[in-house]
């Protein structure tokens, strides 16, 4: 690559992050789970239950993040390709983003259940959970590109 900065320092280790992703199998089935339920009308009797798994994903949203953030992500003094790091910063600003938005959501969701809204809370929830759904599956199809785009980058550079 001919094109070097020092001004952008973030970058990402692609193994790690690309691992990371694979062995995360509950998160991605719980994502599922919740897609399909939250795909057709909620019965007011399965709130108690979507509260519940929804508080849960929030529980390993957390930790995926977390992972992602220490092992898959870092600062990087050197030179990496400003493409590369300008797209490693945004996705990793995402997290805090993204968690913030669920966090509120499943917040709301509790609120309402102990406040015995359920039948508010059942048609709220489906729509607000797949607005979600949709925006973390972007950010994961953007950060797999960015795995990729740095194995590129890692063969590319040479030396
Ligand atoms: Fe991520």
């Amino acid at each position: 690559m001919s094109v070097l900065t020092t001004t952008a320092t973030v970058t990402v280790n692609p193994a790690f992050l690309q691992e990371i992703k694979e062995v995360n199998q509950e998160l991605w089935q719980s994502l599922a789970d919740l897609r399909k339920r939250c795909s057709r009308p909620i019965a007011t009797g399965m709130c108690r239950h979507l509260v519940d798994w929804l508080s849960e994903l929030r529980d390993q949203l957390a930790l995926h993040f977390a992972l992602e953030e220490a092992y898959g992500y870092f600062d990087e003094p050197l030179h990496v390709a400003p493409q590369l790091a300008e797209k490693a910063d945004h996705l990793r600003s995402e997290h805090q983003e993204l968690y913030s938005e669920f966090s509120d959501l499943v917040d709301r969701a509790e609120r309402m259940f102990f406040a015995g809204q359920t039948a508010a809370l059942a048609v709220w929830v489906g729509p607000r959970f797949l607005d979600f759904d949709h925006r973390l599956r972007s950010h994961e199809d953007r950060e797999n590109e960015l795995i990729y785009d740095a194995f590129d980058v890692d063969i590319g550079v040479g030396d």
